[in-house]
């Protein structure tokens, strides 16, 4: 496949672009007890071979149903962060997204940038896409406010939803319509 580049801002870039040279930067910024917890598919502690899975994971998936983005600094390609469209085969106008940014890099406003790009990029690509959601657990108010700031509208709460470490957790559903 080939890679593309999308720049951000003066600190970070987006790309298509996952090799195995970058576990160690999973491992380093998912080894995090907090991305943990606010998010349903990724492994706690965190370590190479889980790495190896999902980028297996990841070349097994078409790029009609997944579009997987890397967060990288500007300075030196470190990856940093991940942002990723998954969408149904059975439901291709609708779509789930889906973050996370390492920990050093949190509140300086980067997701909001990263998700705009992503949701630019998803547009073209997938000319029939009218729907974007995001299923947030019910503590997770930085990443509510992530997607208001991308012009998600809050649509309501998913009760226990989702069942993790034995808990039945609530979501809140947001979505942005695309006109
Ligand atoms: C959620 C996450 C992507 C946010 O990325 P970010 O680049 O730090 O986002 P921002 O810098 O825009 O900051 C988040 C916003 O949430 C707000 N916020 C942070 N913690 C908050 C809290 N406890 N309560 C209310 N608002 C909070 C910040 O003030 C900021 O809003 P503002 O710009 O209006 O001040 C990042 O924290 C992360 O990766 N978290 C772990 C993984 C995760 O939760 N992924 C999403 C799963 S649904």
């Amino acid at each position: 496949m080939t890679s593309s580049r999308y720049e951000i801002d003066d600190e970070i870039y987006i790309t298509n672009l996952l090799t195995n040279e970058d576990i160690p930067s999973f491992v380093k910024y998912l080894n995090n007890p907090t991305i943990y917890t606010n998010t349903l598919k990724i492994p706690y502690p965190y370590s190479t071979n889980d790495g190896e899975d999902f980028i297996k994971f990841l070349k097994s998936e078409s790029l009609n149903s997944t579009r997987f983005f890397t967060i990288r600094l500007q300075a030196n390609n470190e990856l940093i962060g991940a942002c990723g469209l998954h969408r149904s085969v059975k439901n291709e106008r609708r779509t789930e997204i889906g973050y996370w940014l390492g920990e050093p890099y949190w509140h300086r406003g980067l997701m909001p940038k990263v998700i705009k790009k992503v949701i630019e990029i998803g547009k073209n690509e997938w000319k029939n896409l009218v729907r974007i959601e995001a299923q947030i657990f019910h503590w997770n108010k930085a990443s509510m406010r992530v997607v208001e700031k991308c012009g998600f509208t809050f649509e309501g709460i998913l009760r226990k939803r989702v069942h993790k470490n034995g808990q039945d957790i609530d979501v809140h559903s947001y979505a942005l319509i695309l006109e």
